[in-house]
């Protein structure tokens, strides 16, 4: 079994100029994030970086930077690689917006000139305040994966949507996706999705595959062919989705390879085909163990491309990806300080924090996932080995996760210490909900979001957390007399 390094697994003080990853660093017994000091922001001994104010606990971080820089690595990787194995094609990176929808989110990925990638009716209202804001030009690819037979809302809003944006891509995954768009009489060009999630030998394997994503090989046929008959629709996109968070490059490229086979082919037919899109699975750093060499997948994604292609004798495709987890994950951060110790028999102390794990972050309690977990102070004092605790009630709302092997170490010291979880910026926050009420009705966090200007220094925005009253208002109750 797998033990993801998840924090400082060590008695001994963190050495001062420490680098837990690429931009967690100790400097003077405090953890900077890109070289700013996160505890300031508690703190009134503050380390004068732009910062004005003195925010309560618990505290939501996003740090948009971090968001920017993914999308030019993979930008740049890709074009580098193109041009190392002379790829004939392009690459065309979009943002799988259900890993956090959030408005700062996508205008930062639109911003940075990424694709859009859309699930829902909301999606699309989502683009359209964007298109308005002058942030999604018409040039920019929106590709509409989903559920969206006849009749659903969905399917209505992407016709609709069409006459204000002119890239805009339908990927089918079912048969009656498709009447809405050729009722229209609108001009869509199109993507079919693949049902190939997992690992799948060959096309058999695939199609024997329980998945209710995507089209059987069948299916993918027949669905070319309506395509291709209706005058108003243009065979464009192929899509096949394989995995999320594949850690494994060989892997990662060998569940691909029979979507490629079936790629090629379908482009003996169909000419107008021209965009292979992986949708999700590039893998990020959840961890501090994270290893994965970027270069080499992309090296072998293409170079494979290559092969297929040229035993058909077609001509290789533009690559589509549609990053969630890698554009997202690292940008996010939710601090906490520690109310209280206890030892109750228990074989660790427990260092309880104040808010809830298990609603901050449901993929560690559902799922067992790990998540980077450091103080933000005290990192100059001897470490043991604790147990996270949430205030909830429940009992499952701890970390590590239940079943964990991961030791998790933090300072013996506990006087005003803050920690931080890392990595937590995908899919976390719409699981939990935004602005609801949640378990044993604890209000949400504060939110900063960070910035830097053109000259590299920090921009700061706060929005204020929940009050109480929010939380009261959202279950139906009256709070007249409730301040806060
Ligand atoms: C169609 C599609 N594309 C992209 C993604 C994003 O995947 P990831 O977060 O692994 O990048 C998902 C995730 O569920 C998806 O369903």
């Amino acid at each position: 079994m797998t033990r993801p390094i998840i924090g400082w697994e060590q008695g001994l003080p963190v050495p001062n100029g420490h680098r837990f990853n690429r931009y967690l660093t100790c400097e003077d017994g405090r953890l900077h994030i890109d070289g700013l000091d996160l505890t300031q922001l508690f703190d009134e001994d503050r380390s004068h970086q732009g910062f004005d104010r003195t925010l309560p606990s618990p505290l939501e971080i996003i740090y948009l930077p971090i968001i920017r820089r993914q999308i030019d690595f993979m930008r740049q990787l890709f074009a580098d690689v193109i041009a190392e194995v002379e790829y004939g094609g392009d690459f065309h990176y979009a943002y799988a917006s259900k890993a956090n929808a959030a408005e700062e989110i996508i205008r930062t990925t639109l911003g940075a000139g990424a694709n859009h990638e859309m699930s829902s009716t909301v999606d699309v209202e989502i683009a359209r305040i964007m298109k308005g804001r002058g942030l999604l030009p018409d040039d920019r690819m929106v590709i509409c994966n989903g559920f969206k037979s006849a009749g659903m809302a969905y399917a209505d809003n992407i016709v609709r949507f069409r006459d204000e944006h002119p890239t805009l891509i339908p990927v089918v995954e079912d048969m009656l996706e498709l009447p809405p768009l050729i009722a229209s009489g609108k001009q869509f060009e199109v993507g079919l999705r693949q049902k190939s999630y997992g690992p799948h030998a060959d096309e058999a394997e695939m199609n024997l595959y329980n998945s209710r994503f995507g089209l059987a090989v069948e299916d993918m046929w027949k669905a070319a062919d309506y395509v291709a008959a209706a005058p108003n629709l243009t065979l464009k996109l192929y899509h096949a989705m394989v995995g999320s968070q594949l850690v494994d490059q060989e892997d990662f490229v060998g569940r691909l390879k029979p979507a490629m086979e079936i790629y090629a082919r379908l482009k003996q037919r169909h000419s107008s085909l021209s965009i292979f899109n992986f949708g999700g699975g590039m893998p990020v750093a959840m961890t501090l163990d994270f290893d994965f060499d970027y270069h080499a997948f992309v090296r072998l994604l293409l170079t494979t491309m290559q092969e297929v292609c040229g035993r058909y004798s077609v001509p290789v495709p533009d690559i589509m990806g549609e990053f969630g987890r890698y554009t997202t994950s690292e940008h996010g951060a939710h601090l906490f300080r520690i109310v209280s110790v206890k030892e109750n028999n228990s074989h660790l102390p427990w260092y309880i924090i104040d808010g809830s794990i298990m609603s901050s972050f449901p993929d560690s309690w559902a799922l067992g996932e790990h998540f980077i977990v450091l103080p933000l102070n005290h990192l100059d004092m001897p470490f043991h080995q604790v147990q996270l605790g949430g205030l909830t009630c429940d009992s499952d709302d701890q970390y590590p996760p239940k079943k964990s092997e991961s030791p998790l170490y933090l300072p013996v010291e506990t006087r005003d210490l803050y920690i931080g979880f890392f990595s937590i910026g995908a899919y976390q926050e719409m699981l939990g909900g935004v602005k609801g009420s949640k378990h044993c009705v604890l209000p949400e966090a504060y939110e900063l979001i960070i910035d830097k200007d053109e000259g590299g220094r920090f921009q700061f925005e706060v929005l204020p957390g929940q009050t109480a009253a929010n939380v009261l208002q959202n279950l139906g109750y009256q709070t007249k007399n409730i301040e806060s």
